[in-house]
């Protein structure tokens, strides 16, 4: 047996397309385009390739881009001063500030500084209550692309038993609460769990969310099992003073066990963005007060 591969890449691009088409309606509806403002703090090159990309795409999309870069020493009041900038900016619809923010700086201030109505991350407190009552509001990127290519794999997960490991609250735990408004069970397993190959081989659902390359064996595999790999780690490569990126899952030994998996890269890498953009208009359609067909996005 040989696993699907699901293909992220080309679902981001099907995602990213509609987006771009609801762009183009609310700019013909509001007179302006969506805005997503994205804000850096230092110079981590990671955080650099997001952001350039998210600008990009932003404006691939057809939505307004505004970039804010800070140098790493800035003081926690100016970032927090453009943050309220942006707060009542109304060509700003979402506002993102890539993280990691630099020491000195505290994350959770900084998140909670943002209107909940412009997070398009999601990681507000108001918008993690939001989503664990029920109520409409913003899901991080990360998990809802999973949940998007899960449900388009699988059609109802209702029913299903998730594992997810990883219990962050960037994807872990918001997760979890998409996984359960599924009407999946769902288990949250961590470092502390106790025999974590004899719980991930209940799961008709694994997500692999831990950030450890290649941690998942085959073996720990319920033959069948839907598996969305959401670890993007560096390790060595073959070839002397190369290196190659991989996933949380073995996913050449998964292949024979999985009834389908997300490979690394070109899964769920792809997703995250897409949703990003697809946040953000969500955002500028609310904010404006203009309606967006249910299930439209
Ligand atoms: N750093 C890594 N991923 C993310 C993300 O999804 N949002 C933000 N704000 N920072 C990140």
């Amino acid at each position: 047996m040989s696993a699907d591969i699901i293909d992220g890449k080309a679902f981001a691009a099907t995602l990213r397309a509609r987006v771009a088409g609801l762009a183009r309606a609310f700019e013909d509806a509001a007179g302006r385009k969506a805005g997503l403002a994205v804000v850096l703090v230092g110079e981590d090159p990671a955080s650099q390739v997001y952001v350039r990309s998210k600008g990009k795409q932003t404006i691939e999309a057809g939505m307004a881009s505004f970039e804010h870069r800070f140098p790493a020493e800035t003081a926690e009041a100016d970032l927090l001063a453009l943050v309220e900038s942006l707060n009542v900016d109304s060509a700003v619809d979402g506002i993102l500030v890539q993280l990691p923010l630099p020491a000195h700086m505290d994350e959770q201030k900084v998140i909670s500084a943002i209107s909940p109505d412009k997070d398009v991350d999601g990681f507000h407190v108001i918008n993690a209550g939001r989503l664990a009552v029920g109520q409409p509001g913003f899901v991080p990127c990360t998990p809802l692309g999973c949940l998007m290519l899960l449900k388009d794999k699988l059609g109802s997960l209702s029913g299903l038993n998730a594992v997810i490991i990883g219990r962050s609250n960037i994807v872990g735990k918001p997760m979890a609460q998409l996984l359960l408004g599924e009407s999946c069970t769902v288990t949250i397993a961590h470092s502390r769990t106790r025999d974590m190959p004899e719980v991930v081989r209940r799961a008709d659902i694994v997500v692999a969310a831990v950030g450890r390359a290649e941690m998942v064996k085959a073996d720990w595999l319920k033959p069948g099992a839907c598996v969305i790999d959401v670890g993007i780690n560096r390790v060595a490569a073959a070839e002397e003073g190369k290196t190659r990126l991989v996933g949380d899952v073995d996913f050449a030994g998964a292949l024979d066990v999985a009834g389908s998996i997300t490979p690394v890269p070109g899964g769920v890498g792809p997703m995250t963005i897409a949703v990003l953009l697809r946040n953000a208009l969500v955002a500028a359609y609310r904010n404006a007060g203009l309606q967006l067909a249910d299930g439209a996005i």
